[in-house]
């Protein structure tokens, strides 16, 4: 590719870039204004934003903090604490695999390490192709039919191994 058409497709990538952070952000401005009269706000703000976005951009923090007076700090903390919080945006698919107790006792630790294996990332992970994200979840609300998972919000009981690669090739058309 000659320079000249390499610096076009970057200064193109970047207005690119450019106008997806500003629509965030605008999204971000919409959902301040929604809790502009709640103290104390900044949780159900954060759930908001990633409910809007799929999750928390880095340039949205000072402005969150800004509008709940609080320090950037004080935001990005509760953001890295809570494991729900994505500060990156998710893979294509989101693959959350439960590892609270019940599952556990039924080899969830397992399917998890089959899972990172599979896939060649660690939970709270993308897939370098952007497929999927790797999530560890605490009760899913299928404790009888352990060990459970959900892609994409559907809820999977009972997952083996095999099942997990069958779902996963189902969800990309024959990735497995
Ligand atoms: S313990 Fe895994 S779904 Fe409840």
């Amino acid at each position: 590719m000659a320079t000249e058409q390499i610096g076009r497709t970057m200064k193109q990538e970047q207005a690119r870039q450019g106008q997806h952070d500003a629509d965030a952000l605008a999204a971000v401005q919409r959902i301040l204004q929604l809790h502009a009269n709640e103290p104390g706000a900044l949780l159900p703000i954060l759930h908001d934003v990633q409910d809007a976005l799929g999750y928390i951009p880095a340039h949205a923090v000072p402005v969150i903090a800004e509008a709940q007076n609080l320090s950037r700090a004080e935001v990005h903390g509760v953001v890295t604490y809570y494991h729900h919080f994505r500060s990156e945006p998710a893979g294509r698919h989101v693959i959350q695999i439960c590892r609270a107790e019940a599952c556990q006792s039924m080899g969830a630790d397992a399917l998890l390490a089959h899972a990172e294996l599979r896939l060649g990332c660690g939970a709270h992970g993308t897939t370098s192709d952007g497929a999927f994200t790797l999530e560890p979840a605490f009760c899913l609300g299928l404790c009888a039919s352990s060990p459970a998972m959900t892609l994409d919000d559907q809820p999977h009981a009972r997952v083996t191994p095999k099942a997990f690669d069958a779902l996963l090739a189902q969800a990309e058309g024959g990735r497995a």
